[in-house]
């Protein structure tokens, strides 16, 4: 079993799941496109445990493969790729699709891989085979694995992204508050966001007087709501490659820090709008 639990997981899923539903109903009638499902971290068909109550102990959630593997209705992509990069999860993965599925007539590959590689290796399919091809993408990393350049080189495409990006879980953390960050870490703030140093430190700190009664002298210091900032930067980064992007769903802990933003990007008005209504419905439903 994969274990990254918490009722965030099932709230993710539910929202990528009514998600399809929607943009398969808009597809139904579409048939000259082809329509592919990309899965970057797919896991192992499994996603962790979550807690119903004391006295009924917890449940195991369908992970997302195979929840949008058993969407038939209105219709199923034509194509299903998922990338795992741990060779045991895929393992898992194949048996269980070759178990479950076996019946389902379409297109299923498994991958062992980096995700990065893989979404490169799709934006030159997609730039070649354009026309023919809508994708659904779906990248739901554990931690900061996705690089911002593989992102990047999905503009201008026919894809419709919902991305989870750890902002609290991440980002945030490597931001220490001293400013003092080890270059590896730095290299890995920079990876992600796609930033030089010196745009991050200009982000994300700022110089406050040592003694602010006399001084001249200035400390290099975080500033406040760094998540915050870091969602809009992120947002607005997004901007440069899709068209219209989704305002963010929360994922909090239980003391309400923000954990993770997971948000939609597509060159697709429609498909936006019905991101956010979703985003909205779940919203109000989490309070
Ligand atoms: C949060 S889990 C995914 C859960 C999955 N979406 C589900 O619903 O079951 C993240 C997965 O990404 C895998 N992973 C980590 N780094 C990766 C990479 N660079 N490329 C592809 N997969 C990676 C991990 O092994 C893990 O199974």
């Amino acid at each position: 079993m994969n274990v990254f639990g918490g009722s965030w997981t099932d709230q993710k899923l539910e929202i990528v799941v009514e998600y399809t539903k929607a943009y398969l109903e808009i597809m139904k009638s579409r048939r000259y496109w082809k329509l592919l499902y990309f899965d970057g971290f797919a896991g192992s068909g499994k996603t962790g445990k979550e807690k119903i109550s004391e006295e009924k102990g917890s449940k195991i959630i369908e992970g997302a493969a195979k929840r949008i593997l058993a969407i038939n209705d209105p219709r199923s992509f034509d194509q299903y790729y998922f990338v795992e990069k741990n060779k045991k999860f895929v393992n898992k993965l194949r048996e269980s699709i070759d178990t479950d599925f076996h019946f389902k007539k379409v297109s299923t590959t498994v991958v062992s891989g980096d995700c990065n590689e893989k979404l490169k290796d799709m934006a030159a399919f997609l730039s070649y085979r354009g026309p023919d091809y809508k994708v659904l993408a779906f990248i739901d990393p554990c931690g900061m694995q996705l690089k911002w350049e593989s992102i990047e080189c999905l503009k201008g495409l026919s894809i419709d992204m919902w991305i989870l990006v750890p902002l609290g879980m991440g980002v945030n953390r490597l931001l220490k508050k001293d400013g003092n960050i080890s270059d590896s870490w730095m290299k890995k703030l920079q990876e992600f966001l796609g930033l030089s140093s010196f745009e991050i430190k200009d982000a994300f700190y700022e110089d406050q007087p040592v003694l602010p009664l006399f001084g001249k002298e200035t400390k290099e210091v975080k500033k406040e709501k760094t998540i915050e900032i870091a969602g809009e930067l992120y947002r607005k980064r997004l901007k440069n490659v899709f068209k219209y992007v989704s305002k963010p769903f929360l994922l909090e802990n239980k003391k309400h820090n923000i954990m993770y933003h997971f948000l939609l990007g597509s060159n697709n008005r429609t498909a936006v709008k019905i991101a956010n209504d979703i985003i909205n419905k779940w919203s109000r439903k989490i309070g």
